[in-house]
């Protein structure tokens, strides 16, 4: 018990320092998990420079993480996520691990809307984490406010490890 208390008091301490240089993810890992995507995303800049080639089936995921969620141009999206984001829904690593989970039920969880569905039909059970921290490395700004929000991830970081 005591040694159990210390070694969580431990994550505690380590926690600020851990997430000034990570994510919740592995960036790395998660370039590889985007193979899973890629049916129905790509990631592509503003100036067309593309960095994964991917379907048009859903948006293009650059820079999504720190976006309004359902704002990609010229895509359309189902109305319940739109409706998500125009209540402030804005992607940040944890609620995008939360997504690919189960879109449709996040959904329903965010807006409390029972009906409430999502148009994407792919869900991934586990690496989700991963996959959003390689989507943070297209996001630059996201990434520096994911360093000033640090005590906020370390929570989440103590829950995750209960
Ligand atoms: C079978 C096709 C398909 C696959 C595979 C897929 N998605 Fe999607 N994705 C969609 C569609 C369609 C939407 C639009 C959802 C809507 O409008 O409700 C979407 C939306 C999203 C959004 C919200 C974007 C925004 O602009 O708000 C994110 C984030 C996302 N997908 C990430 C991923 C990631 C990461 C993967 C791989 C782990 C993935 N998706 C795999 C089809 C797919």
């Amino acid at each position: 018990m005591k040694y159990l208390y210390s070694a969580l008091l431990a994550t505690v301490i380590a926690g600020p320092a851990l997430a000034d240089s990570h994510s919740m993810g592995d960036a790395e890992a998660g370039e590889k998990q985007f193979g899973k995507c890629k049916a129905c995303h790509m990631i592509v800049d503003d100036a067309g420079e593309s960095f994964q080639r991917g379907g048009k089936v859903g948006p293009n995921l650059f820079g999504i993480i720190g976006q309004q969620a359902g704002t990609v141009e010229d895509y359309r999206y189902g109305d319940d996520l739109v409706a998500a984001g125009e209540a402030g829904l804005v992607w940040d690593e944890a609620n995008m691990a939360e997504y690919l989970v189960n879109p449709t039920d996040f959904l329903r969880t965010t807006l409390d809307d029972k009906k409430a569905r999502s148009k994407m039909s792919f869900r991934m059970r586990k690496g989700g984490e991963d996959v959003a921290a390689y989507l943070a490395t297209f996001s630059p700004e996201a990434e520096a406010e994911a360093e000033a929000d640090a005590p906020m991830a370390k929570d989440a970081e103590t829950e995750k490890t209960e």
